[in-house]
């Protein structure tokens, strides 16, 4: 019998995550979860967050595989099952676009784009200065799969980068900084500051006034991490005051962003839709296929979220 798979995803993605199945993992039974169906007899599902109260349904469930690779929003639902494995998203693809993503962002903020639209809008021709990459600090909150990734490519491109994580690292180029005592040191040199760090309960709200106090004067954010990571109330006030001269946002606290959010008003603040980077279905099903197969032979799955990190 081939192994079930209940997928709980958004209704748009349900169309081509079959179609990926189909074609690249026909030997896994892909089913899309209909409201009211019986639960039992699935021993895998595929999801992001089930709708309430559905987890305790799911009596033979015995992994999880997350379509993303933050997994706040299932830790985040208390009735989600404690014991079982919980694999998250890790795929070339998905850090391929984050790295798009932090280069495209980065690069507008390190030539103030903004400082050009203001001189094309009254007609006029006004060559600005700017400096060197690598006269320009970038620093990255998280230097996991995506962070790292993103800080390889800033540094061929010439950048002086810094990260930040829970443990030290040592990556060609990157000066490291770990730990809370040693985020004061990493932010006073970030000219412009991405937040690649997954949500947890010790970064949920790390992007606050007193953070945004240590970074250099004129400084820019980028936060393509998780909306719970900003203290919205604390950016506009960064932003009045020149601490932040601008900022890029792909996630927000409540997605979408209401239509009457200031946000959508902010000068110098660029909004994308939760969409820095996204999940490959063929490349996904074809991972997953795979670590099915590790599972039923008894082996290790890869890319385990640990329970006490929450990442
Ligand atoms: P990883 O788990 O691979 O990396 C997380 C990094 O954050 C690690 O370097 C870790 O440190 C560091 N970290 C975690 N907690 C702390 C802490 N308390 N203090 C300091 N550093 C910490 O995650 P990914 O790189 O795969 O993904 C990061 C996040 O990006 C996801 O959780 C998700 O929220 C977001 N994301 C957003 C997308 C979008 O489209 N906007 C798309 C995909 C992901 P250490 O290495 O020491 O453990
Ligand atoms: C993710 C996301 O975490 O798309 O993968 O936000």
């Amino acid at each position: 019998m081939k192994p079930r798979l209940l997928f709980l995803g958004p209704d748009h993605y349900a169309a081509p995550w079959s179609a990926a199945f189909s074609e690249l993992a026909p030997e896994i039974a892909f089913e899309i979860y209909r409201p009211g169906q019986a639960l039992s007899g699935y021993p895998y599902c595929l999801t992001w967050k089930a709708p309430k109260g559905l987890w305790p349904q799911m009596t033979d469930l015995k992994v999880v595989f997350s379509l993303a690779a933050g997994v706040d929003r299932l830790l985040n639902d208390a009735t989600f099952p404690r014991g079982l494995p919980l694999v998250r998203m890790v795929q070339p693809e998905l850090t391929r676009g984050m790295v798009e993503y932090v280069l495209w962002q980065c690069l507008y903020h390190h030539r103030r784009v903004w400082e050009l639209e203001a001189a094309q809008s009254c007609g006029e021709w006004r060559p600005h200065v700017y400096p060197a990459p690598w006269d320009r600090t970038i620093g990255i909150l998280g230097l996991g799969e995506l962070g790292s990734a993103a800080a390889a490519k800033l540094v061929e491109f010439g950048f002086k980068v810094r990260g930040w994580s829970r443990s030290p690292k040592s990556l060609p180029k990157v000066e490291s900084f770990a730990g809370c005592d040693q985020l004061p040191a990493f932010l006073s040199g970030a000219e412009i500051l991405v937040c690649l760090l997954p949500l947890t309960p010790e970064t949920r709200g790390i992007l606050n006034a007193e953070l945004f106090a240590h970074l250099p004067m004129g400084a820019s954010l980028i936060n393509a991490a998780r909306g719970g990571h900003l203290v919205e109330a604390d950016l506009l006030p960064a932003m009045q005051s020149g601490r932040i001269v601008a900022a890029t946002l792909d996630v927000f606290e409540t997605e979408p962003l209401p239509e009457d959010h200031p946000f959508w008003t902010t000068e110098r603040l660029y909004i994308t839709p939760h969409n820095a980077s996204d999940t490959d279905p063929k490349s996904g099903a074809w991972r997953i296929a795979k670590q099915i197969a590790r599972f039923e032979s008894g082996e290790a799955l890869e890319d385990v979220v640990d329970r006490a990190r929450g990442y």
